[in-house]
C-alpha cells in the first residue's frame, strides 16, 4: 500500500521554469497562478548542511555569482541574486532553502516531486538525513513524492518510513533492464522516465507492474500525447500551460 497520491496531469518542472527562474520560490508562485497544484524541484546540501532547492553542482548558470554548493554556506547564497540571470522582473530573488519551500507549497496548498539531487562527489546518506525529516513534517503524505537516480538516497530514504507512508519514485533516464529490481527494493510508488526514450511496451510493462509512471520532460504537448496512451500519469515540464492549452483544445 502507498499513500493515497491523486497524482495530477502536469506537474512544473524546477516550478514553472519556463516562466520564472528555475527551483525558486517566484517559479512555484508561478505555477500556482497557471493552475498547476504540483511542482517538480531539486533539493541538495550546502557546505554547511543546509539543504537548498538547486539543481547544478554550482551557481554559476542560475545566478550572477560563482563557485560549487559544496563549498557555500547558507549566508553566503543569500548574497547572490538567483533571479536577474531569468530576467529583469526577477532581480532579488534568492535561492530558496528547503523549509522556505515547504512552508510555500504549505500555504498555497500545492504537491511536490522532490528530487533528491546527488551531484558527483555529494553524500546521498547526509542528504536524506537532513531532508526526510524536515519533509515528512511538512507536507501529509498525499501531497509529495520523493525521486532520486540515486538509489543509495532511495534505499535510505526507506529506512525512515515505510511505503504506506512516504511514495518513493525511482528515477531513470533510459529504462534501464534491472528496473523492477530497482523498484521492488525501494517498494516504489513510481517510477520516472525520459519520456523521448520509452517505447510503447516499456511504459506499458511499467504500468502493469503496478508504478505510476511520470515522465520528464516533454515540452512539446503533440509530441507527448501517445504517452497519455501508453498510460503515463504525469507529464514533469517546464510549459504546464501550453499543454493546458493543447489538452483543452483536444478534450474540448
Ligand atoms: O525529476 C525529473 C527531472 O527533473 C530529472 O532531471 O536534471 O531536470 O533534475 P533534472
Ligand atoms: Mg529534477
Amino acid at each position: 500500500m502507498h499513500p493515497a497520491i491523486s497524482l495530477p496531469t502536469l506537474i512544473a518542472h524546477r516550478g514553472y521554469s519556463a516562466a520564472a527562474p528555475e527551483n525558486t520560490l517566484a517559479a512555484v508562485r508561478a505555477a500556482h497562478r497557471a493552475g498547476v497544484r504540483w511542482v517538480e524541484l531539486d533539493v541538495q546540501l550546502l557546505g554547511d548542511g543546509t539543504p537548498v532547492i538547486w539543481h547544478d553542482a554550482d551557481v554559476a548558470r542560475c545566478s550572477d555569482g560563482r563557485g560549487r554548493l559544496r563549498r557555500m554556506t547558507w549566508p553566503q547564497t543569500q548574497t547572490l541574486d538567483a533571479g536577474r540571470w531569468f530576467g529583469k522582473a526577477f532581480a532579488g530573488e534568492k535561492m530558496a532553502s528547503l523549509e522556505d519551500m515547504l512552508a510555500l507549497l504549505d500555504a498555497l496548498e500545492m504537491s511536490v516531486n522532490l528530487e533528491l539531487k546527488v551531484n558527483r562527489g555529494h553524500d546521498p546518506i547526509a542528504l536524506v538525513d537532513r531532508v526526510l525529516p524536515s519533509v515528512l513534517d511538512a507536507l501529509p503524505a498525499e501531497r509529495f513524492v520523493l525521486s532520486s537516480f540515486d538509489q543509495t538516497a532511495l534505499r535510505h530514504s526507506r529506512t525512515f518510513a515505510p511505503a504506506n507512508t512516504l511514495a518513493l519514485g525511482v528515477l531513470v533516464n533510459r529504462l534501464p533492464k534491472d528496473w523492477r529490481t530497482l523498484c521492488a527494493d525501494i517498494d516504489a510508488f513510481s517510477l520516472h522516465a525520459h519520456w523521448g526514450r520509452l517505447k510503447p511496451a516499456q511504459a506499458e510493462a511499467v504500468v502493469q507492474a503496478g508504478y505510476a509512471l511520470l515522465c520528464y520532460t516533454p515540452n512539446d504537448p503533440h509530441a507527448f500525447h501517445p504517452l497519455w496512451a501508453w498510460g503515463a500519469a504525469s507529464a514533469i515540464t517546464d510549459e504546464p500551460e501550453a499543454f493546458q492549452r493543447y489538452l483543452s483544445a483536444s478534450f474540448s
